[in-house]
């Protein structure tokens, strides 16, 4: 065989923004990680070369102020916040990321360094002076789209639109880089590349913002210094969102892992709509300075709102994830924020939503489908997936065809970032197979000896449905998925659920008649709610 009929997997690098550890992380940061990591396992699922990086953001403003006021060195703080809340996260909501990037870590310090002397060298940067309104909430000089008037006891002072609290007047001698320089550029590259910045209405907001016409970006500090030294003149710490956009090339290998760096870049980056334009702006206009390539894609998602209004830690909205997961389990809170929210628009929390959906969905629908299917292959061919008959009825059929257009039309969904659309497509086969089970009404058919084909066809039809769901569920209810293939006899038959390749689930028949099966503990267990809401 020529060496070149193999095709070359294609390279799927897919990042979260990295978190401020000015605080411990809520469920608004759990929905991005989880988003990310449904992508990214279906992705590796479906054999693509997968890297999936998260991290935490520690330098800055905004933490050296939290740790002062906690009374320890900023370091000290962000070890403390990333040990006991942020690398704990990855548990709670079972996170498969591959690599967790601290833009303290010496490989990212290393490459800031780098970058920023690249820049310096080519002369995109330059030294000036500056005075502006800055907030510390955001880490950013606003523009004037974002500075509003200040209310209650903020009266007669400038607020920020997004923090609602007092800006400062920051006069400071800084490095600049000229960013101005690259907005007819920016401006082609979203004409070419349409799904460049997605979805549409984040494009048309990015385009609006750049066509108002870009200003240089300061990119020093000199008032405080918890940051990354200017590598030329060490009185100036680098601005905190310049050394933390870096971290998706140094985690990667810039400067340091030519080989990596080429087979991981460029990245699809997943944020939320807050941090839109430092994305979709400033870091391709960073990365076509340093002569390198831009992201595949930005996409920017939708807010949690809880009450009507963006959940955060500085309004105290903040719902920690375990208090869900601690209820509901991992599987739940990822099932439920990605099947309940449309991808890249905003949507609103509540406990009483998440509850309906878990009973109706998960334990009614999904669970006790796998434990009634499971149950009768039991009973009635000794637990042993049945050998079909050869004569396919109608409804078998429907099922063996549903299953491969929910499979395709879940792997184009997904490539679209309409991951709410991907499951409800996968959804659609959990539905006809728990009404495929009420027509054909097994057990009657199993009191008549008569019909012992037409109940191992029924049966076949249903186990193999359910085959096709743990393969397509995998990516986002991986627990519950193991344990209804383990129970299907998959794994020994087929191999590890994360090996079996995604773009191939809706095959018919690749569970084979004869395989042993086992019993299947209850995979969503009925929740009491107590009377508080919760
Ligand atoms: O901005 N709904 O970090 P951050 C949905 N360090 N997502 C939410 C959310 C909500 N209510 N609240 C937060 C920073 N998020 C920078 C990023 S990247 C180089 C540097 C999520 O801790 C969402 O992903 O403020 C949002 O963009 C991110 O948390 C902001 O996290
Ligand atoms: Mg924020």
């Amino acid at each position: 065989m020529a060496l070149d009929q193999q095709a070359q997997p294609s390279s799927f690098f897919i990042t979260t923004p990295i978190f401020y550890v000015n605080d411990a992380p809520h469920i608004g940061h759990a929905y991005t990680e989880v988003a990310a990591d449904v992508l990214a396992r279906w992705h590796r699922q479906a054999g693509d070369d997968t890297w999936f990086l998260t991290g935490t953001d520690e330098h800055g403003q905004k933490i050296l102020r939290t740790a002062t006021a906690n009374g320890v060195a900023p370091k000290e703080w962000a070890d403390r916040l990333v040990e006991s809340a942020w690398k704990p996260l990855l548990d709670t909501i079972d996170l498969s990321n591959d690599d967790f990037i601290r833009t303290t870590d010496a490989r990212h310090e290393e490459g800031v360094a780098k970058f920023l002397q690249k820049l310096y060298d080519d002369g995109h940067v330059y030294a000036g002076e500056f005075e502006a309104l800055y907030c510390v909430g955001c880490e950013e000089f606003k523009p004037k789209s974002e500075i509003v008037d200040g209310e209650g006891a903020f009266a007669g002072e400038k607020v920020c639109a997004i923090h609602s609290k007092p800006l400062e007047l920051l006069q400071e001698k800084n490095y600049f880089f000229k960013m101005s320089a690259f907005q007819e550029r920016l401006l082609a590259l979203y004409e070419e590349r349409p799904d460049f910045v997605q979805p549409a209405s984040a494009r048309n907001e990015v385009i609006a913002f750049v066509q108002q016409g870009l200003e240089d970006l300061s990119i020093s500090r000199t008032s405080f210094d918890w940051g990354i030294p200017i590598p030329w003149d060490s009185s100036h710490v680098t601005y905190v969102w310049f050394d933390a956009l870096l971290n998706y090339v140094t985690a990667t290998g810039y400067g340091a892992d030519a080989a990596q760096f080429e087979r991981r870049w460029p990245a699809t980056h997943i944020v939320g709509k807050d941090i839109l334009r430092f994305h979709a702006v400033i870091w391709p206009a960073m990365l076509m300075a340093a002569g390198l390539e831009v992201p595949r894609n930005v996409f920017a998602h939708g807010w949690l709102l809880v009450g009507g209004e963006k959940m955060s830690k500085s309004k105290l909205t903040g719902i920690a994830p375990n208090e869900i997961t601690d209820t509901f389990g991992s599987d739940a809170f990822r099932y439920y924020f990605m099947r309940a929210i449309s991808f890249g628009h905003d949507g609103s929390f509540s406990w009483e939503d998440l509850a309906a959906r878990y009973q109706a969905e998960l334990a009614n629908g999904f669970g006790n489908l796998a434990s009634r299917v499971l149950a009768m292959n039991q009973k009635y061919f000794e637990g042993r997936v049945p050998q079909a008959g050869s004569d396919e009825q109608p409804a078998d059929a429907a099922i063996r065809e549903l299953a491969a257009d929910v499979a395709a039309r879940a792997d184009e969904r997904i490539s679209a970032f309409a991951i709410h659309e991907a499951i409800a497509a996968v959804w659609e086969l959990v539905d006809a197979l728990n009404g495929y089970i009420t027509e054909q009404e097994p057990w009657a058919l199993a009191k008549d000896p008569a019909q012992r084909d037409r109940l191992a066809s029924v049966l076949y039809t249903t186990t193999e449905g359910l085959r096709v769901l743990a393969e397509l569920l995998a990516p986002v209810i991986p627990q519950a998925a193991a344990k209804l293939w383990a129970a299907l006899g998959a794994e020994e038959a087929l191999g590890a659920l994360e090996a079996q390749p995604i773009r191939e689930a809706g095959r018919w028949g690749r569970l084979v008649a004869g395989t042993e099966q086992q019993r299947i503990a209850v995979l969503f267990p009925r929740i009491e709610i107590d009377g508080e809401g919760k």
